[in-house]
């Protein structure tokens, strides 16, 4: 009992800590979830909301089920289906601001029990008005963070989109509240289980290459340059204020929604944000960057004079970083982001040395003995003599069937209340609010400095710039302003459901 208690209470602290909130603030969490999750393991630990057999469906609320939202529905049942072990899975909710995408899902899931408000669906999650085990979230950024604290706060499992957050702070914040929950959880970074991916991560690891010390990723798309319509008319079927949802309400803007809401810092951040989870994540995992104490990146970037409103057109980010078990006297390993167009001399050069257009990869490792392209699906090692000699490690990585299959393998072991741990979903938030933290900071870093001579200088470790010139703006972009009840503070998270107006 006693170690039950212990294992709590530096669990809250620990939150507490990080989060800055304060025990009065948090206490109406802890009540939450206690009155929403009345079993756990005889260490105290958390342990599944329902009880679930084998043979008994997993029941799932999607929030957000249009464009990606719908493919991950998709993706979700067909990989449950296939192989020879099928996972049974029921889509119990969906749930979405815009009317004419969820009647279109509906038609697809006629049983499904359907809200347009998040908040109230997890306001009958709580009272037990629908039995959930687990939350698929596909909205927007801006809502990434609300919509998967609120799941957490109920102690549900949770698949979320890439980024995991709009702002450096939020993803903080859900890797904490992550932390806490214990459930299993994803990231919708769908590549992170493909093979070529796991075999890149195996042959960078086994030294194929050499020593590393860059990777450049690009991407061509360029979502930029959103700009404020007056006097748009809101669709009828969108409800634009639940839409906005956190943010600070403003005028509905002419097409910004479904999609383009990417061109906009206030929703999305560009094509950063938009491919950064993908591409990047294969040098960050395969270079260990998740679990690297005390890593710090000077932060660069080149790209159009900042616009307060609409994203870069293109944008070039280079994170320089540092960590304290890296070698001393090392050069810092640099990391590259080219989009919209923009691209790396280093890709450049050996694209004209051999007469090839290696532009159809997304990824350039360089190392002490040559070169690795990678995209999601394959991969080229350079010098073809390199090549020749270099034997594919025996895989030390797991080979899931799929992502989403990963997470609801994982949703099941901890439904059945066997013992499950963060690494069996390879996208989970400990790794995902990293990345994305890395992710973010770019954007960061090209909105906060005022010349293309200027860095700033991240800390991992305390989620803040330091003492750099810029680092008052970079500081306040970590967060980002939101409207009156919409905090991750624990004790407006379920409260104010209650208090929402559908
Ligand atoms: N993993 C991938 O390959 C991949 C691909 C595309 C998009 N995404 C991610 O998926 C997310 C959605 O992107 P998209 O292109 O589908 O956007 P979208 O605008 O096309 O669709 C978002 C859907 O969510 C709904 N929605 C918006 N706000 C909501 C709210 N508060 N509550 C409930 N529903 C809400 C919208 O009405 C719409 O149906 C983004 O985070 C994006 O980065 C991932």
């Amino acid at each position: 009992m006693l170690s039950t208690y212990k294992h709590d209470l530096m669990n809250r602290r620990r939150f507490l800590q990080l989060s800055g909130f304060s025990l009065a603030a948090s206490s109406a969490l802890w009540s939450c979830q206690t009155s929403s999750r009345q079993r756990s393991r005889s260490d105290g630990r958390p342990i599944a909301k329902y009880r679930r057999e084998r043979d008994q469906s997993l029941r799932i609320a999607c929030i957000g089920v249009g464009g990606r939202g719908l493919d991950n529905l998709n993706e979700l049942l067909a990989q449950c289906d296939a192989g020879p072990n099928p996972q049974f899975v029921e889509i119990s909710a969906l749930c979405d601001v815009d009317l004419g995408m969820l009647d279109a899902t509906a038609l697809r899931i006629p049983l499904a029990k359907r809200y347009r408000d998040f908040r109230l669906l997890y306001r009958d999650i709580q009272a037990g008005a629908i039995e959930i085990d687990a939350v698929l979230v596909s909205t927007p950024d801006h809502t990434h963070a609300f919509a998967t604290a609120m799941a957490l706060a109920c102690g549900l499992p949770v698949y979320c989109e890439k980024p995991l957050t709009h702002t450096v702070a939020e993803a903080r914040t859900i890797a904490q509240m992550a932390r806490v929950a214990e459930v299993p959880t994803q990231m919708g970074t769908q590549i992170h289980a493909g093979n070529n991916y796991r075999t890149v991560v195996e042959l960078i690891r086994s030294g194929a290459i050499g020593e590393i010390s860059s990777a450049d990723c690009w991407d061509n798309r360029s979502w930029c340059c959103g700009q404020l319509t007056p006097g748009a008319l809101v669709p009828a079927s969108l409800d634009w204020d639940l839409w906005q949802g956190p943010t600070l309400p403003s005028a509905y803007i002419k097409d910004v929604a479904p999609a383009n809401w990417r061109r906009y810092w206030k929703y999305g951040s560009g094509t950063l944000g938009d491919m950064a989870c993908h591409i990047l994540d294969l040098p960050f995992w395969a270079l260990g960057l998740g679990d690297q104490s005390g890593l710090r990146a000077e932060i660069r970037t080149d790209g159009p004079a900042v616009d307060s409103v609409g994203c870069p057109v293109s944008l070039e980010v280079s994170w320089a970083l540092t960590w304290p078990s890296r070698q001393a006297g090392k050069d810092p390993l640099i990391l590259r982001w080219f989009d919209g167009g923009k691209v790396s001399p280093t890709v450049q050069e050996l694209s004209a040395k051999d007469g090839q257009n290696y532009g159809r990869f997304n990824t350039l490792f360089q190392g002490s003995k040559g070169f690795l392209f990678s995209n999601y699906d394959e991969h080229l090692i350079l010098p073809g003599a390199l090549a020749e000699k270099v034997v594919t490690p025996a895989p030390t990585l797991t080979r899931p069937a799929g992502h989403h299959l990963e997470w609801i393998n994982a949703v099941r072991a901890w439904t059945m209340d066997l013992e499950t741990k963060s690494e069996m979903t390879g996208s989970n938030f400990e790794y995902a609010s990293r990345l994305t933290e890395l992710v973010l900071c770019g954007a960061i870093a090209y909105r906060s400095v005022d010349s293309s001579q200027g860095t700033i200088t991240y800390d991992f470790e305390s989620g803040l710039v330091g003492a750099d010139g810029w680092a008052i703006k970079a500081n306040k972009l970590m967060t980002a302003p939101s409207r009156d009840g919409w905090t991750l503070d624990p004790t407006n998270l379920i409260f104010d459901a209650a208090r929402s107006r559908i």
